[in-house]
């Protein structure tokens, strides 16, 4: 569960100048005070615990501190989807009060199981009607790029329907005994600099009148809505008895795979996490001098992170931590850091890099399996607790990648039994 983190935005952490600065990525077993974790309950009562802080207080902001509740009502089912292979379920989710956003979940569940199924959850960037060529679908309100296609003045029209089917491939999914849920980023926040719609006006996370620089940003918004819908799944088992919630995956592409690691990192009902060529912001070194910086990444998207965020434009040197600690959150759960050689933007030699300096605190709990020292030729698959894949071609997610995260779950969950 999400810790409430009422009272953590009075905490006074130094301003960003004051920091100390470390030219490489800090040692994950240092607290702030320079003290030792040396034992696995040091970092989970203290480090962790503390990483959970500085990462809202520098960098995402701070999730709202009160509980939300989660209301679901199924809009449609049909157990004969994808010729009888698979049950879908068209869910709305009301999050906390009227006029909130709502989600629009898609549940895909196969039909062909033995017992209640694994699941993907992913966050989308184009709509779920995007995701399948599905008139059932509807083609929501909900803003859309306009590099989405079929989206016109930030709306889909209905040559949006299945444009992203290949990127999702969900069917093969399905036939590998896998369930998938997915929603729209959109349905939590718009992808624009501005914080007048979507969730943002309902809450301030640090409780100032004014928005203030700890105050989330997009990417933590996204993040709450996939806590939103693991709340659902984990909860209403009536629905969702053909699913199991102990064996959750969340996959996210790009800007929603740092989603995905953000949403994972805080929350331990997420068994497993998926973010494909995070970069910058994600599973890359702030540190890294390779790709996008920490300036750039703030000056394109002023909205996805925290404003005290942007202090750390010209000094990535005084973060006091690097994305290493938010891979480490995750121990000893697994994590697969998925990239492509044509990406270098998103600096996959970097985020090997960020995988070998979280081996320390997987190690805590006798589950640091990396083994590799040197990054894998494209196409191998490194498949332990610290994962690691990258292929050839470019910034993209593919049928492709879809075989390798499900390989990757059933080395961790055990292939689906259909
Ligand atoms: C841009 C951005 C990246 C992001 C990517 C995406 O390239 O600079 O940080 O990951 O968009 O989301 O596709």
């Amino acid at each position: 569960m999400i810790a409430p983190s009422a009272g953590l935005a009075a905490e006074s952490f130094p301003p960003a100048n004051d920091l100390p600065a470390h030219k490489g990525l800090p040692d994950p077993l240092v607290m702030l005070d320079g003290e030792r974790v040396a034992s696995r309950a040091d970092w989970q009562e203290r480090r962790r615990p503390e990483l959970r802080k500085l990462f809202q207080h520098y960098m995402y902001g701070y999730f709202p501190a009160t509980e939300t509740r989660v209301a679901a009502h199924v809009d449609l089912e049909d157990e004969n989807y994808f010729g009888g292979k698979a049950t879908k379920r068209q869910v709305t989710l009301s999050c906390g009060k009227a006029g909130m956003p709502k989600i629009n979940l898609l549940v895909i569940v196969p039909n062909r199981r033995q017992e209640p199924a694994p699941v993907f959850l992913g966050i989308n960037f184009c709509g779920n009607f995007a995701v399948l060529d599905d008139k059932q679908i509807p083609l929501t309100g909900a803003w859309v790029y306009d590099s989405c296609a079929g989206g016109e003045n930030n709306r889909p029209t209905e040559a949006s329907r299945g444009s992203q089917a290949n990127d999702w491939s969900v069917e093969q999914t399905i036939d590998r005994g896998y369930a998938v849920a997915l929603f729209h980023a959109a349905d939590i926040d718009p992808d624009k600099p501005d914080f007048t719609d979507g969730i943002h006006p309902h809450f301030t996370t640090t409780g100032q009148s004014e928005r203030g620089d700890s105050d989330w940003g997009t990417l933590a918004a996204w993040a709450w809505g996939i806590h939103r819908v693991v709340d659902y799944l984990a909860t209403d088992r009536d629905t969702n008895k053909d699913i199991d919630a102990r064996r959750i995956a969340v996959v996210g592409h790009s800007r929603k795979g740092k989603t995905s690691l953000l949403a994972a990192a805080f929350d331990d009902r997420i068994a497993l996490a998926i973010p494909l060529q995070a970069g910058c912001g994600g599973t890359a070194p702030s540190r890294g001098t390779v790709g996008e910086s920490v300036k750039r990444i703030n000056d394109s998207f002023p909205h996805w992170f925290c404003d005290e965020f942007k202090k750390f434009n010209d000094q990535p040197e005084r973060l006091p931590f690097d994305q290493h600690c938010l891979v480490a959150m995750m121990a000893p759960r697994p994590v697969l850091l998925a990239n492509a050689v044509e990406d270098t933007w998103a600096n996959p030699a970097g985020q090997f890099e960020v995988l070998q300096a979280t081996r320390p605190v997987y190690k805590l709990y006798d589950a640091d399996d990396l083994g590799e020292t040197k990054m894998p030729p494209p196409g191998k698959l490194i498949d332990g607790k610290l994962g690691y894949y990258i292929r050839d071609g470019e910034h993209s997610m593919t049928r492709g990648d879809w075989k390798v995260f499900c390989d990757y779950a059933d080395k961790h969950f055990g292939k689906p039994k259909q």
